[in-house]
């Protein structure tokens, strides 16, 4: 890998409003989130009158109808690239319960359409490494952790159960203490996942 010199973008914010579920449609629910994908904007439209609300702008919108494909190519892929150049990238879904976090950032595995930015990000991250010229080595290693009521635990490790320290060293910076790193070579999971 190249030596990069630093280099600082801002945060981008994307907004994915996903489609109304089989109970919500069944019980007559409306979508209260007015969608402007022009010009980037939503409105909380709660009481029906949506106009005279406060209109949010964000660095993209992707309605209802977007696909997984389509949030990947503008939100990950820009950044795996970077990754590949040897820059550090961060990708994280917030929003409440049930608002569609696992399935972007995850989705269903076993189907093509259906993928998130996990796995996409992977069969890329693999597709791009077997392409590049053989004086270039990669090591690609795969942690996995879970924070919940403020306590980390390890996905990975053989003891899951057991709570981890957040740290801070000078040279790395914040880490996680004994958390298990695999090195992988390959975007398929393994027969037992
Ligand atoms: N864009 C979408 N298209 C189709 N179905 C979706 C979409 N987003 C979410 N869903 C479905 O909505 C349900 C809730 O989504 P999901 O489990 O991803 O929410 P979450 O934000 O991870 O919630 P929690 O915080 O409880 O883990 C799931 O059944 C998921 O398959
Ligand atoms: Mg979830």
């Amino acid at each position: 890998m190249t030596d990069p010199k630093p280099e600082i973008e801002n945060v981008r914010v994307f907004i994915r409003v996903r489609p109304l579920n089989k109970k919500e449609t069944s019980e007559d629910r409306k979508n209260v989130v007015l969608v402007d994908t022009a010009e980037n904007l939503i409105v909380l439209n709660k009481d029906g009158n949506g106009e005279k609300r406060k209109p949010y702008k964000f660095d993209q919108i992707f309605a209802e109808s977007s696909t997984q494909m389509d949030l990947y190519r503008v939100i990950a892929a820009p950044i795996v690239e970077k990754v590949l150049q040897g820059f550090n990238g961060t990708i994280f879904a917030y929003g409440q319960t049930g608002t569609g976090k696992t399935y972007t950032m995850a989705g269903n595995f076993s189907n093509s359409d259906s993928k998130g930015i996990t796995p996409n990000a992977f069969s890329h991250i693999f597709t791009q490494i077997s392409r590049s010229s053989e004086e270039k080595s990669f090591v690609v290693t795969v942690t996995y952790l879970e924070i919940y009521n403020e306590e980390v635990r390890d996905l990975l490790s053989a003891n899951p159960n057991k709570k981890l320290a957040i740290r801070e060293r000078t040279d790395v910076g914040v880490y996680v203490k004994d958390l298990m790193g695999f090195t992988v070579d390959s975007w398929k999971a393994s027969p037992n996942y």
